[in-house]
C-alpha cells in the first residue's frame, strides 16, 4: 500500500496545529533523563522533518529514514541545518553509523501492521544503536481504540491559496489489532474554484503493553517507560496515544 505520496503535498497545512514544539520539549526531557550526553539522533519516520526542526535547534544531529520519496523531498526543502533525511523503509534499512538515540514520533511504529515488519525494525534499531542506547516512540493503545472506537472525523483547513476538507473514515479488523483509516481530502483552489480530491488509506495498528514488553525482550530491549504521552500520565482507556522508553540491553 502506497501512502504518503499525493497527501504529502498537503501534510504540512494539514497538521499546522499539531504542536510540534511541544513534543519535541517533552521528548528532549526524556532524552536528557535516560541518556544525557545523548546527541546523535535516528530518526524513523521523520516525515517532512517538523520534530527534526526542533531537535536540531536544541543541538542534536538527526538522521531521518522515511519510507516516502516525496516526504523526503518536503523535508529536504527546508534545509534543517544538523538534519540529514533519507529514503528507506524502517524494517529493512542500514546506515553505517550508531546512534544514541532512536526515535518515532506520531504513531509511526502503527503503520508496521504485521510482525515480521515490527520485529525486523526493533533488530535494526538494536543493530544501529550504541549499547546502553535509547528507543523512544508512540503507538496507538488498544484498550483506547476499544473503548473510545475510531469515529469519522471531519476536518477544515486553508492557506491563502487553497482550502481543504478531509474526512476520515474507519474500518477496525479486530483480529489483527487493525484499523483501515480511509482518508478522503478535497482541495479546493481559492482563485479557480476548481476541486480535487485525493483518497489514501492508512492502515494502523494498535498494541497492547504486554505485547510490546514481549517484542522488546525478544530483540534486546527492556522497557523502561509507558505512559500517556505528553501528559505524563498512566495509560487508560482514555489514552490513544501512548508513549514508550526502551533501553538496549544486549550487544
Ligand atoms: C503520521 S506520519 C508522521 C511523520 C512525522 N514523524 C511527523 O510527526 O510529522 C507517518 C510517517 O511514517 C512514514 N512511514 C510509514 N511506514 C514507514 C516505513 N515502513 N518506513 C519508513 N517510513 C514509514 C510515512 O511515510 C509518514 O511519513
Amino acid at each position: 500500500m502506497v501512502n504518503f505520496q499525493q497527501y504529502s503535498k498537503y501534510y504540512d497545512l494539514l497538521y499546522k496545529d499539531k504542536n510540534y514544539k511541544e513534543e519535541c520539549d517533552y521528548v528532549i526531557s526524556k532524552i536528557k533523563q535516560f541518556d544525557p550526553k545523548a546527541i546523535q539522533v535516528l530518526e524513523l519516520g521523520s516525515g517532512s522533518g517538523s520534530h527534526a526542526h526542533y531537535f536540531c535547534k536544541a543541538g542534536f544531529e538527526v538522521t531521518g529514514v522515511e519510507r516516502s520519496p516525496e516526504m523526503v523531498a518536503l523535508a529536504k526543502s527546508k534545509n534543517i541545518e544538523g538534519f540529514n533525511p533519507t529514503i528507506g523503509d524502517i524494517s529493512s534499512f542500514e546506515i553505517s553509523q550508531q546512534f544514541d538515540i532512536a526515535l518515532s514520533l506520531f504513531h509511526v511504529m502503527s503503520y508496521l501492521t504485521e510482525n515480521e515488519s515490527l520485529i525486523n525494525c526493533f533488530k535494526r534499531v538494536h543493530q544501529q544503536l550504541k549499547s546502553d542506547g535509547v528507543f523512544m516512540f508512540d503507538i496507538w493503545y488498544s484498550p483506547a481504540v476499544y473503548h473510545q472506537k475510531p469515529e469519522t472525523r471531519i476536518k477544515r483547513l486553508e492557506n491563502d491559496t487553497i482550502e481543504i476538507i478531509r474526512l476520515a473514515e474507519s474500518k477496525t479488523e479486530s483480529a489483527k489489532n487493525l484499523v483501515a483509516v480511509n482518508f478522503d481530502v478535497i482541495i479546493k483552489d481559492k482563485k479557480t474554484q476548481i476541486s480535487e480530491t485525493i483518497t489514501e488509506e492508512h492502515l494502523m495498528r494498535h498494541f497492547s503493553i504486554p505485547e510490546i514488553k514481549m517484542l522488546a525482550a525478544f530483540t534486546g530491549f527492556e522497557v523502561v517507560l509507558t505512559e500517556e504521552f505528553l501528559t505524563e500520565n498512566t495509560a487508560s482507556e482514555e489514552t490513544w496515544g501512548v508513549f514508550f522508553i526502551l533501553k538496549k540491553y544486549r550487544k
